[in-house]
């Protein structure tokens, strides 16, 4: 562990902020998170570079067009930034009636299903509203006795959440081998099984199983390249319910348009605080 650039801006608004996470998320920089500070209602971005870091300059030049107020930009000696972080979490209802266990040594009884989410370098901590989305849509679907496929399954948090309802059989897929790793650690840890693999989307799965529900929180970019490959059609089952999140609203019409080309059908849309996530059904 060396030293560290940290650098903590003041968090304007919700809309710039999910703006703020759609950015960073295009050029696939992860090591930063957003703190709440309820009291003063305010939330930080805190972003952290290891020195010579090849983001540093790409991520500071995206966020200058936000004008933020910059709160600290320090070099931290020693510090591990993923354990401050870790420090700071709590058991929090991710949403109604399932709540998020964040510890790996404790065990935590609540009303409803806990998932056991252990903070890591993969995202998915239930904290974003793009997973929150995300969920409850899955769980307005119901993935009782149902075949899952998660893309993008970052900390495998949606895929154990499907497993946790009752799918017969949740398969996650992920490019980043990180979040991989982290996913097998969240299945073993929640004590469920699901068949965790790392592929650039759909490339390196096989068309054996054929799925009834495809959840994917990606962003609208990658979502439309997901739609656009032939082996997403293959692998749905007809009638399938396909959940896309992690859509920043100013992309939804291109996404919506994409869809229905491929003979998508627009089931339901949520909204919040300038995220949104569709829910399809492939009518064919
Ligand atoms: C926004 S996170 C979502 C994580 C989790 N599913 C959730 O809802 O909280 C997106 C995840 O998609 C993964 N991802 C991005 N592009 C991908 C691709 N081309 N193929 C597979 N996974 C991808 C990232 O590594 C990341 O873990």
């Amino acid at each position: 562990m060396g030293k560290y650039r940290e650098v903590i801006y003041k968090l304007k608004d919700k809309e710039a902020e999910s703006l703020i996470i759609e950015d960073l998320n295009m050029i696939d920089f992860s090591k930063f998170f957003i703190e709440e500070d309820a009291e003063r209602s305010i939330n930080l971005l805190k972003l952290y570079f290891n020195l010579k870091d090849e983001y540093e300059k790409e991520v500071l030049s995206r966020l200058a067009k936000y004008n933020l107020e910059l709160v600290a930009d320090q070099i931290l000696e020693e510090k591990n930034w993923l354990d401050e972080w870790i420090k700071s979490v709590k058991v929090f209802e991710f949403i109604d009636g399932v709540w998020i266990n964040p510890y790996l040594d404790k065990k935590v009884e609540k009303p409803g299903l806990v998932l056991n989410i252990v903070p890591g370098s993969a995202f998915g901590t239930g904290t974003h509203t793009t997973t929150k989305l995300a969920a409850k849509l899955l769980s307005e679907i119901g993935c009782e006795g149902k075949y899952v496929l998660d893309v993008g399954t970052g900390s495998g948090i949606l895929a154990v959440y499907a497993k946790k309802m009752g799918a017969r059989y949740v398969k996650a897929v992920d490019n980043d081998i990180f979040a991989v790793e982290k996913a097998q650690e969240a299945a073993k840890l929640n004590k469920v099984d699901i068949d965790i693999q790392k592929s650039d989307l759909l490339k390196d799965i096989n068309t054996d199983i054929k799925y009834d529900i495809l959840v994917s929180n990606i962003i609208a970019e990658v979502l439309i390249e997901l739609i656009e490959d032939p082996k997403f059609h293959i692998i749905l089952n007809n009638k399938a319910n396909i959940v896309f999140s992690g859509i920043i609203k100013e992309k939804e019409d291109i996404m919506l348009t994409e869809a229905k080309k491929y003979g998508l059908e627009l089931k339901k849309r949520m909204e919040d605080v300038g995220w949104v996530a569709l829910w399809f059904q492939k009518v064919i």
